[in-house]
């Protein structure tokens, strides 16, 4: 059966939280580690049974990323929360939290593990020389990535070349940006890759960098007069070789004209046959 191959859950560790000292103190008893595998989208279950049964319990919720869940709010000291289609962005930090009539909340930390996703990047940036690049990706998977920008060179990924100060990169969790200043048309077109790598794996994207030169944006411009100086050219070379036939043609009507030049072309037409 390929169902172990498949198991989303990896339960790493089930442990009971501990409040060392006091008696009293509720204790909670769940999940502690998930991890969603990438290709699996079978249903993940998190737990959470509070074990101290004397204590005024009145309430549990779920918690994802410091946010409570909407509707999970409860009243059983078995609580359950189903993650039913496991995706990166589904990863976070859970809690199930317990609250009592008479004292504080207890809670217990579930991270839910999965690796980068990377979920918004630039395909291709197209700019003129002397402009600003910013490419930049977004990703989901807990924990955040740490994050790199490498410039593939025949598909290897280099260190981004920097010699001349004009490269700029800025990460913050699930977001990292390369800004590249002042673009020299010789040095910076490319592919650019950004890397984001977690405990649990990585994820690369690629953004073309075009970069034309100042005059590309004259290229049409200077296409369409071009086309109207030749057109010019032509038109002027056959009215100069038209000319001398025309002036009489101009005085005489229309309707004559035509049998005149087809009569022109039956005499050549004999002419031809003659000396044939
Ligand atoms: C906590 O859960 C584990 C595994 O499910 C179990 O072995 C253990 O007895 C539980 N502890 C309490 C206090 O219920
Ligand atoms: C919580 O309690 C339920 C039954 O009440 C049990 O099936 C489950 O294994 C328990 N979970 C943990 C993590 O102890
Ligand atoms: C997930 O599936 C794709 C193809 O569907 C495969 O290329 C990739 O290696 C798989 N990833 C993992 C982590 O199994
Ligand atoms: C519940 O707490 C009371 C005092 O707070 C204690 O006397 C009693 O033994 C406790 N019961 C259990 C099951 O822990
Ligand atoms: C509490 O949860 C347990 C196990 O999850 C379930 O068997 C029981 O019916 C629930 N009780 C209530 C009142 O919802
Ligand atoms: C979870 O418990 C910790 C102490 O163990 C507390 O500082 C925190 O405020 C609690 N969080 C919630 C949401 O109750
Ligand atoms: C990125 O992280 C911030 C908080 O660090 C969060 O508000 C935002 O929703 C996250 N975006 C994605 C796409 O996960
Ligand atoms: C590139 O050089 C500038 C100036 O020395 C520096 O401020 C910047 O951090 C460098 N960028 C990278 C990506 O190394």
């Amino acid at each position: 059966m390929p169902g172990s191959d498949l198991l989303a859950v990896v339960l790493l560790g089930v442990c009971l939280l501990q409040t060392a000292g006091a008696q009293n103190e509720p204790q909670i008893n769940g999940t502690r580690e998930v991890i969603l595998q990438t290709n699996d989208t079978s249903p993940v279950t998190l737990q959470c049974n509070l074990t101290d049964d004397n204590s005024s319990f009145s309430q549990s919720y779920w918690m994802k990323n410091g946010e409570e869940i909407p509707g999970t709010r409860q009243n059983n000291k078995s609580t359950e929360y189903k993650i039913s289609k496991p995706r990166a962005d589904e990863s976070g930090q859970y809690q199930c939290v317990f609250s009592f009539s008479n004292r504080p909340s207890a809670n217990l930390t579930i991270e839910v593990k999965a690796a980068p996703d990377i979920t918004g990047h630039k395909r291709s940036e197209n700019l003129n020389e002397g402009q600003t690049a910013l490419m930049y990706c977004k990703s989901v998977g807990y924990p955040h990535p740490s994050w790199q920008w490498k410039k593939l060179n025949n598909g290897a990924p280099m260190e981004i070349p920097n010699i001349t100060g004009r490269c700029f990169i800025e990460s913050k969790d699930n977001y990292t940006e390369l800004k590249i200043i002042n673009l020299q048309i010789d040095e910076d077109p490319g592919v650019y890759q950004c890397n984001a790598l977690n405990s649990i794996g990585e994820k690369s994207m690629t953004t073309i960098l075009r970069v034309r030169s100042h005059l590309a944006p004259l290229w049409p411009f200077l296409g369409v007069l071009a086309e109207i100086i030749i057109l010019v050219i032509i038109i002027v070379i056959y009215e100069k070789r038209k000319k001398p036939d025309e002036v009489p043609d101009d005085d005489e009507p229309a309707g004559p004209m035509k049998t005149n030049s087809t009569n022109n072309h039956k005499d050549k037409n004999l002419r031809q046959r003659n000396t044939n």
